[in-house]
């Protein structure tokens, strides 16, 4: 199986990027995830949906080709970080290459709420018509890693054994549903 993550931080220690790559190594027997750099995307540009850019469209075609998508968001003031936003933007016009997509939501934020507010936002966008995604239901998978910064030790490795047993749930229901 063939999942494509997201992650809505270029920051160089990046808590949600240690996320992603955490849940691609462990586990790797059960799919390949093959994290997609979303930062070099330009701005979304409505004159251009239609005749997009090498490296949009080069993204949308890493999209339609992939099972699933798993997306690490920061929470920014409430809400998603424009970076991810732009990203899927591009994804819901003209060819709507995320349509029916299965898509797991996890997070990690350095406060209490875990990128809560963000998800809920996130959940929100992935359901307008242009994305149309298929996301795993909230109701016991939320994947919300609070206090990151006391959960991942220095090599990016989440260490936390609640989260990290929390997690193998999440992923193979994911798994499931995918
Ligand atoms: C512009 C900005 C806005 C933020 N807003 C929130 C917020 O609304 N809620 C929250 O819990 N954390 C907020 N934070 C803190 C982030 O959770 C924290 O910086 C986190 O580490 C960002 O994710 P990253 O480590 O993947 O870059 C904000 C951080 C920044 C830089």
């Amino acid at each position: 199986m063939k999942l494509v993550g997201l992650v809505g931080s270029v920051r160089k220690n990046s808590y949600n990027a240690m996320l992603l790559g955490f849940i691609g190594q462990r586990y790797e027997k059960d799919f390949h995830l093959d994290v997609t750099d979303i930062s070099s995307l330009p701005y979304f540009n409505q004159d251009e949906e239609n005749d997009a850019p090498t490296v949009v469209r080069s993204f949308k075609q890493t999209i339609l080709d992939a099972d699933g998508l798993v997306i690490a968001t920061p929470e920014y003031n409430w809400s998603i970080p424009g970076i991810l936003k732009n990203a899927l933007d591009w994804l819901s016009r003209g060819e709507r290459v995320a349509a029916g997509k299965p898509v797991l939501i996890v997070g990690a934020s350095t406060g209490m709420i875990g990128t809560l507010r963000a998800q809920v936002h996130l959940r929100q966008i992935l359901s307008s018509p242009g994305l149309d995604c298929r996301v795993l239901p909230p109701g016991g998978n939320e994947v919300l890693v609070t206090f990151a910064a006391n959960k991942f030790n220095e090599g990016g490795q989440l260490t936390d054994e609640p989260t990290v047993l929390f997690l193998d749930t999440v992923v193979h229901k994911f798994l499931d549903f995918v």
